[in-house]
C-alpha cells in the first residue's frame, strides 16, 4: 500500500519542478548574454539542418544549467536525455545512451566532471566524428568495432570547471559561464514560481525572499516552498511580508542570505583560526562538511559577497565577516 502511495507523491513533485521550469528561452529570466548568444546559435544550426554544436554549462549550483539545457533541447523541437558524470560508470553505459539518440537529439551529462576517465576517452570520438569505437573480447582475442552514431549535441554541464580534462573542454564548440543572479531577475523568477504555485504575494514579501536567496534561483524557489506552508496554513495561501519575515527567521536565515552553515564557516576563521589564513580542508573539517560543499556551495557566494577572500595561504575573513558576526576587527587584520 505504501509503495504506490510514494511513487505518486514523489510523481507530483517532479511535475511541480518541471512546471517551474521555462520551457522557452523567452521565458527563462536572467542570463541575458548567454541567451542572445545562445538564441542565434540555435537558430543558426537550425537553418542549417545541423546538429547544435556541443556545448558546457559552468557555475555554481542551481544557476539553471539543466533547465538551460532543456530549453535549449526545446527551442531545437529535438529530445534530450538526461543523465550525470557519476552514473555513467561503463563504456556500454555510454554507448547504450549514445545509440538511443535520434539525429539532432542532446545528451545532457551534468557533473561531467566527474567521468571516469577510459569512459570520456570513448566520448571524445563520439564528440568529434559522432562514432562510437568499442573494444570487445579481451587479452589477445580483443578488437575494436566502430558504430555510427546519429549527430548529436552533447551539453554537457559543471561546477567545476578546473577539474575537466582539457581535451574534453576542447572538444566544446561553445563554453558559457553561468553568473549569480541581479536582485531584479530573483523577484521576477520569485513571482513566476508564485503564479505557478497558484498564491496571492505582496511585494515586499518578494523582495525579501530575492535578498536572502545568494543570487540563486534554486535558492528563492526552495524558500519561496517553504514561506508558502506557512502562508497555506496561517494565511489562505497569501504570501505577506509578515508571514515571510517570521518563516524564514525560524529558518535561521539572515537578512543577507546566510544560513547556519556560513556563519559556522565564518566563526571557524574568526574564532579558530584568528580569521585566517585557515586551509580549505582545516575549515571543512572544522564545520562537518565535505570539502567539495564548502568550495562549490558555500565559498562562492561569500567571496563574491566580500565576507571572506582567497590567498595562497588560505582563506582569510574581512571585515564584512566580522561585522556580520558581531566581532571587533582590527586594521591589520588582514593578512596575505
Ligand atoms: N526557474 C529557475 N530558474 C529560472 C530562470 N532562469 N528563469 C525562469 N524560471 C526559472
Amino acid at each position: 500500500m505504501n509503495k504506490p502511495h510514494l511513487m505518486s507523491s514523489m510523481a507530483i513533485k517532479e511535475d511541480e519542478e518541471q512546471s517551474l521550469r521555462p520551457e522557452k528561452l523567452i521565458q527563462y529570466i536572467g542570463q541575458q548574454d548567454i541567451k542572445d548568444m545562445l538564441s542565434i546559435y540555435i537558430q543558426a544550426a537550425k537553418k542549417r539542418n545541423e546538429p547544435l554544436d556541443h556545448m558546457l554549462l559552468y557555475g555554481p549550483p542551481g544557476l539553471g544549467k539543466t533547465t538551460l539545457a532543456q530549453v535549449t533541447a526545446n527551442e531545437l523541437n529535438v529530445k534530450i536525455k538526461i543523465t550525470s558524470g557519476p552514473t555513467i560508470e561503463k563504456s556500454g553505459d555510454l554507448a547504450a545512451l549514445l545509440s538511443s539518440l535520434e539525429p539532432g537529439d542532446v545528451l545532457f551529462i551534468d557533473e561531467i566532471h566527474r567521468l571516469p576517465r577510459f569512459v570520456e576517452e570513448v566520448l571524445y570520438a563520439a564528440m568529434e566524428d559522432f562514432v562510437l569505437d568499442i573494444v570487445i573480447g579481451r587479452d589477445g582475442e580483443s578488437r575494436s568495432i566502430r558504430i555510427d552514431l546519429p549527430p548529436f549535441t552533447l551539453i554537457g554541464a559543471t561546477t567545476r570547471f578546473g577539474d575537466l580534462s582539457a581535451p574534453l573542454r576542447d572538444r566544446f564548440g561553445v563554453v558559457f559561464r553561468l553568473n549569480y543572479y541581479t536582485q531584479e531577475d530573483l523577484e521576477t523568477i520569485c513571482r513566476r514560481t508564485s503564479a505557478v504555485y497558484g498564491n496571492k504575494i505582496d511585494e515586499h514579501a518578494v523582495v525579501s525572499l530575492a535578498k536572502r536567496s545568494r543570487g540563486t534561483p534554486r535558492i528563492v524557489n526552495r524558500l519561496f516552498r517553504r514561506v508558502r506552508d506557512f502562508a497555506d496554513i496561517m494565511n489562505d495561501g497569501h504570501v505577506t511580508e509578515s508571514i515571510t519575515d517570521n518563516a524564514l527567521k525560524k529558518l535561521g536565515i539572515d537578512a543577507f542570505g546566510l544560513d547556519q552553515t556560513d556563519y559556522r564557516y565564518l566563526e571557524a576563521i574568526i574564532d579558530r583560526y584568528q580569521g585566517g589564513p585557515a586551509g580549505l580542508e582545516a575549515i571543512a573539517t572544522q564545520i562537518a562538511e565535505e570539502v567539495t560543499t564548502v568550495e562549490d556551495v558555500y565559498e562562492p557566494f561569500l567571496l563574491q559577497e566580500g565576507y571572506i577572500k582567497r590567498t595562497p595561504r588560505g582563506r582569510i575573513a574581512t571585515k564584512k565577516a566580522y561585522d556580520v558576526l558581531g566581532k571587533t576587527y582590527y586594521e591589520g587584520f588582514l593578512k596575505t
